[in-house]
């Protein structure tokens, strides 16, 4: 499965007091950010939320992603530890996706500006094969080629809860 939907009672109180506790930098910068883990892990409502949905001892790493308007990201695979994201929406995520592809090509090490590289493949080697928007709670895939899309005027705020095991 590539996704799974779920219910966190009353998500707007949660990023109504979530927002005014997050690092201001988390608001400029773009891509996935893992190093204020340990601070977001220390928040009540994130532990008490953890609580709720049994995750205390599944958690890699908390991280925010941060979207600019208009863009949307490399497809690709994340290559790191964890198995699975609880992906939570926090600003502007209404009309936002999260989308899933197949390809023809292997996925392989990509190399894009500042010698930067990721893992995934060609968008011209991609098929869509789901999208979701990014708007309600859900475990996601990060190990099948994916990326995001922001459409919209507005940065994009998610936290990203990642797990050690699948929850899918
Ligand atoms: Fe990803």
């Amino acid at each position: 499965m590539l996704y799974k939907k779920i219910q966190i009672d009353e998500l707007e109180l949660f990023q109504k007091k979530l927002l005014p506790l997050l690092p201001e930098d988390a608001f400029k910068l773009i891509g996935v950010f893992p190093q204020w883990s340990d601070y977001l892990m220390e928040i009540q409502e994130i532990k008490k939320l953890i609580h709720q949905l049994n995750l205390h001892n599944k958690i890699d790493y908390i991280a925010l992603i941060s979207m600019p308007p208009n863009s949307e990201s490399p497809i690709h695979i994340d290559g790191d530890r964890p198995e699975c994201s609880l992906n939570i929406p926090l600003l502007n995520c209404k009309n936002t996706f999260m989308n899933w592809y197949s390809s023809n090509q292997t996925p392989k090490e990509i190399t894009v500006e500042d010698n930067k590289t990721y893992f995934g493949a060609d968008k011209d080697s991609c098929t869509k094969i789901a999208s979701i928007e990014m708007n309600d709670p859900y475990y996601v895939s990060i190990k099948e080629l994916h990326n995001g899309h922001n459409p919209n005027d507005t940065w994009r705020l998610l936290l990203s809860i990642r797990l050690t095991t699948s929850e899918l």
